[in-house]
């Protein structure tokens, strides 16, 4: 059968394990060209080689440089981005007052600045084609904080909050949460 999928190009960040892993997997299934990205190289290349028409490419989310080159690279390879999923994430405990100030900008760079910059990336090829999905990977704690989670609160707050009719072009934009 053939699928309304198949075909499409997606990028997937943080697909070596967990939810990207799911997510590449299932895209992958439904007949669309996946890069897997990630910075675990053996656990995403393993990844891309169990699926059709996939491929790992290492980009690591702190690097505004990794970023660009990412959606440059599989528009090389496969022509276009039709669907970007920002999932890549990392999650450190602390009160406030213990919090070290290297994590807190870790964290921010790779749940909030990444997902900014690819989303730029992919964009304009996305308008260009009249039809692109952005998909954020974000937990119950942007919408209400949890103890010691005020990092991840923050930076997935935008995350969830960012919303096609504030910064994307056309009017037919929506928000899938
Ligand atoms: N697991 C949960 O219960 C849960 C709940 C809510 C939200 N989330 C969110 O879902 C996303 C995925 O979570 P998960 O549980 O699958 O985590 P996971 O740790 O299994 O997967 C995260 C992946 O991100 C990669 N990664 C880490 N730092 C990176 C970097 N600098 N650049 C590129 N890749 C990097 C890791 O190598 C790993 O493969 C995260 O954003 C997380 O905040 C998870």
């Amino acid at each position: 059968m053939v699928s309304t999928m198949d075909n499409k190009v997606a990028i997937v960040t943080g697909a070596a394990s967990g939810i990207g892993l799911a997510i590449a997997q299932e895209l992958a299934m439904r007949g669309v060209h996946v890069t897997l990205s990630d910075i675990d190289e053996k656990k995403g290349n393993e990844a891309a080689a169990e699926l059709p028409a996939a491929r790992f490419q290492y980009a690591n989310m702190t690097s505004e440089n990794d970023c660009q080159r990412l959606v440059a690279d599989t528009i090389r390879a496969k022509g276009h981005v039709d669907i970007l999923v920002n999932n890549a994430g990392i999650q450190h405990v602390a009160p406030i007052t213990e919090f070290p100030v290297s994590k807190w900008h870790e964290i921010i760079e790779i749940m909030l600045t990444a997902p900014f910059l690819l989303t730029k990336e992919v964009l304009p090829g996305m308008y260009d084609r009249k039809w692109g999905r952005v998909i954020n990977i974000a937990s119950v704690h942007a919408l209400r904080g949890f103890g010691l989670q005020i990092c991840v609160r923050g930076s997935e707050t935008w995350t969830l909050g960012a919303n096609p009719r504030d910064g994307v072009r056309g009017s037919r934009a929506r928000r899938h949460v």
